[in-house]
C-alpha cells in the first residue's frame, strides 16, 4: 500500500525563531502564518522492506539522521513497528528558505500516519496529533498541517487554525528566487547558534510576543499596512538576534537588500508591498491581489531577471490511497 499526501508550506508572518530548552523541538516564540496556497509539496510513502527509514527529496536520499527522531516519535505515538519509504517532490526550490521542511513533514506526518491506521488498523489521529508529529520533524511544519491562518503558540507542542483561508482571499505572497541551491546551516543550527551566542537572543524572545499580540489585531481587521509593518519588524529583530551570534548569521545577499529597498520604494509610491525573510536570502513580499502586478513590476524593475512565485491564502493539505503501479501524482495546485 502507498499513500500520497499533498501540503503546502506554512510561511511565518511572524516568526518562530528558538527553541524553548527541554523538549523535542518547542517554539520559543509564538508565530501566525499562512499556509502558501499554489506551492506545494507531493509525499508517496510506503512501507519499507528492511528496518531502517528512507526519504528521497527531489531525487536525492536524505540523511536519515535528519528524520531519526520524526519517525521514532511516528512509532512511538502510533503504537506501530513499521519503517516507512518516503518520496517527496517540490513544486518550488527546496531547502533554500521556502519552508519546504514546513510542508515536507506536514506531508510526511499525514502520509505515514494513515498508512499506519490502514495496515494496522488504527483509529484516525487527530489533527492535534499530526500537528505534533509534524513538530517532531520541524516546528514550522505543526502550522502546515492546517490550511488557512495558522499560529503556534510559545512551548506549545501543537499548532492552531486561527483563520480560515476564505478571511482574506485577496491578500497575496510574492516569493523571490534570488538564489537557488540549498543553504549553508539548516534553521535548526543557526537557532542554536543564535540562543548560545548572541546577546540579543533573550531582547528577542521577549519582545516577540507582544509583536505577535498585535499582529493577529492586524491580520483580524484586514489591516495590510499594519499587519506588514508588524512582519517586517518581526523578520528584522529575528535576523538582527541571528546577526549578532558569533560567528555571525547573515542571509542576506546583495539581491535581498535590493528586494527590500524596492518594497520601501513602491510604499512610497502608494502601493502596499511588505516583505519578509526566514532563514535563506529569499524575500517575500505581502500585498494584495489590485496591486500584483505593480509588485511585480516593482521588484522586476530592482534585480532584472527575477523569477517570482506567487501564493495566497491555502488550502489544509489532502491524503489518499495512491494505487499500486500508477505514477508519481502531480501537485495538486497548479501554481496561482
Ligand atoms: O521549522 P524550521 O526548523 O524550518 O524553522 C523555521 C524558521 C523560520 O522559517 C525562520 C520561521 C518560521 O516561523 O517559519
Amino acid at each position: 500500500m502507498r499513500v500520497c499526501a499533498r501540503a503546502s508550506p506554512s510561511l511565518a508572518l511572524m516568526k518562530y525563531w528558538g527553541k524553548r530548552e527541554g523538549g523535542i523541538n518547542l517554539p520559543a516564540t509564538p508565530s501566525l502564518a499562512l499556509t502558501l496556497g499554489g506551492l506545494e509539496t507531493t509525499t508517496l510513502v510506503e512501507p519499507a522492506q528492511g528496518d531502517s527509514d528512507i526519504v528521497v527529496v527531489d531525487g536525492i536520499e536524505r540523511d536519515s539522521a535528519r528524520y531519526a527522531p520524526f519517525f521514532a516519535e511516528v512509532r512511538k505515538r502510533l503504537r506501530s513497528r513499521l519503517h516507512f519509504q518516503a518520496e517527496s517532490r517540490n513544486s518550488f526550490p527546496g531547502g533554500s528558505g521556502f519552508a519546504s521542511s514546513s510542508s515536507g513533514f506536514a506531508a510526511l506526518a499525514l502520509a505515514t500516519a494513515r498508512l499506519v491506521q490502514e495496515l494496522e488498523e488504527r483509529a484516525e489521529p487527530s489533527l492535534d496529533l499530526l500537528s505534533e508529529l509534524a513538530r517532531v520533524g520541524s516546528a514550522s511544519a505543526a502550522r502546515a498541517v492546517l490550511g488557512g491562518f495558522t499560529q503556534l503558540p510559545a512551548g506549545s507542542p501543537r499548532a492552531e487554525a486561527f483563520l480560515p483561508a476564505e478571511h482574506w482571499p485577496e491578500f497575496r505572497v510574492v516569493a523571490a528566487i534570488v538564489a537557488r541551491g540549498e543553504k549553508p546551516l539548516s534553521s535548526r543550527a543557526a537557532m542554536e547558534a543564535t540562543r548560545e551566542t548572541s546577546p540579543y537572543y533573550n531582547e528577542w524572545i521577549i519582545d516577540a510576543p507582544r509583536l505577535v499580540t498585535k499582529a493577529k489585531d492586524a491580520l483580524e481587521s484586514r489591516d495590510l499596512p499594519r499587519l506588514g509593518a508588524l512582519a517586517r519588524l518581526s523578520y528584522s529583530r529575528m535576523h538582527a538576534s541571528a546577526l549578532a551570534a558569533d560567528p555571525p548569521l547573515l542571509y542576506w545577499l546583495p539581491e535581498s537588500v535590493a528586494l527590500i529597498r524596492a518594497c520601501a520604494s513602491l510604499r512610497a509610491a502608494g502601493i502596499g508591498a511588505w516583505e519578509t525573510m526566514d532563514a535563506g536570502p529569499q524575500v517575500k513580499v505581502l500585498c494584495l491581489a489590485g496591486d500584483l502586478e505593480a509588485v511585480l513590476a516593482g521588484l522586476s524593475a530592482a534585480v532584472g531577471k527575477l523569477e517570482c512565485l506567487v501564493a495566497r491564502p491555502g488550502p489544509a493539505p489532502e491524503v489518499f490511497i495512491h494505487e499500486e503501479g500508477l505514477a508519481f501524482p502531480s501537485h495538486r495546485l497548479p501554481p496561482a
